[in-house]
């Protein structure tokens, strides 16, 4: 896969992306942030799951000084429309565009339609995953060559099962919100110790009260 995808985790002491209630704002500190939104901009894509959006109404735009020319492509994996029209993505596709990517089909109508977001399809060639496939689509029909994944658990549990990120850049707040927070990585379906994911600690650095470490996937 030519397409490099990088994760990025904001996330308590003990890996948890959001308290058990889908509350996630603001784990980690504005400096932290800042970091965010500069790896935003050095990307060509930042990519969500639909759960994100309609738990959050996040905008993904990567606010920098100066400010970009040309936003990354703001992508939602969304197999059944769901994007709502209000929301802020929908709302704020003038700034940059937005795409709602599905791996199924769509309803015939629904309330995009009255949108600027783009809509495309992704359905997985045999054998393939639906990451790769949607991977495949961003790459072919946008040009598409970095992706900032940025959750939730489940979108995340499903790229590193299907082998494809690359990189994880983690945000580390000092706090803990137990086992009944959401965790930062769904489920990845391991049988045994040796078949855990590896990366290599590549660097960590101490922005404002929380911690930032640097990972690249480790083929050992
Ligand atoms: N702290 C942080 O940095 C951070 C970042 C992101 C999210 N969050 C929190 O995480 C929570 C949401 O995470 P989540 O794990 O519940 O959901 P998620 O990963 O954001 O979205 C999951 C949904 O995406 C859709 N989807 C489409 N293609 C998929 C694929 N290949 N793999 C997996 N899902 C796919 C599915 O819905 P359809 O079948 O309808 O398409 C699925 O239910 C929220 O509470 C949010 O606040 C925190």
């Amino acid at each position: 896969m030519a397409v490099s995808v990088t994760l990025k985790l904001a996330t308590s002491l003990d890996g948890r992306i959001a308290t058990a209630s889908g509350e996630s704002r603001w784990i980690t500190g504005p400096e932290a942030r800042e970091e965010v939104h500069r790896q935003r901009a050095a990307h060509d894509a930042v990519l969500v799951g639909i759960a994100t959006v309609l738990a959050d109404d996040p905008e993904l735009t990567a606010r920098i000084d100066p400010p970009l020319k040309r936003q990354p492509w703001r992508v939602v994996l969304d197999r059944r429309s769901r994007l709502p029209a209000h929301s802020r993505l929908a709302q704020s596709t003038d700034f940059g565009a937005v795409v709602s990517l599905s791996t199924g089909g769509w309803p015939q109508t629904c309330a995009l339609d009255a949108t600027r977001v783009e809509r495309l399809l992704a359905p997985p060639l045999p054998g393939e995953s639906e990451p790769h496939a949607a991977l495949r689509i961003m790459e072919q029909a946008l040009g598409i060559r970095t992706v900032y994944l940025e959750g939730g658990g489940q979108v995340a549990a499903s790229f590193l099962r299907a082998g494809l990120v690359d990189r994880i850049e983690w945000f580390r707040a000092p706090m803990l919100l137990g086992q009944e927070g959401r965790p930062a990585i769904g489920a990845l379906a391991l049988g045994a110790l040796t078949q855990a994911l590896r990366f290599a600690r590549v660097g960590v650095h101490p922005v404002g009260p929380d911690l930032w470490e640097r990972y690249v996937r480790s083929e050992g």
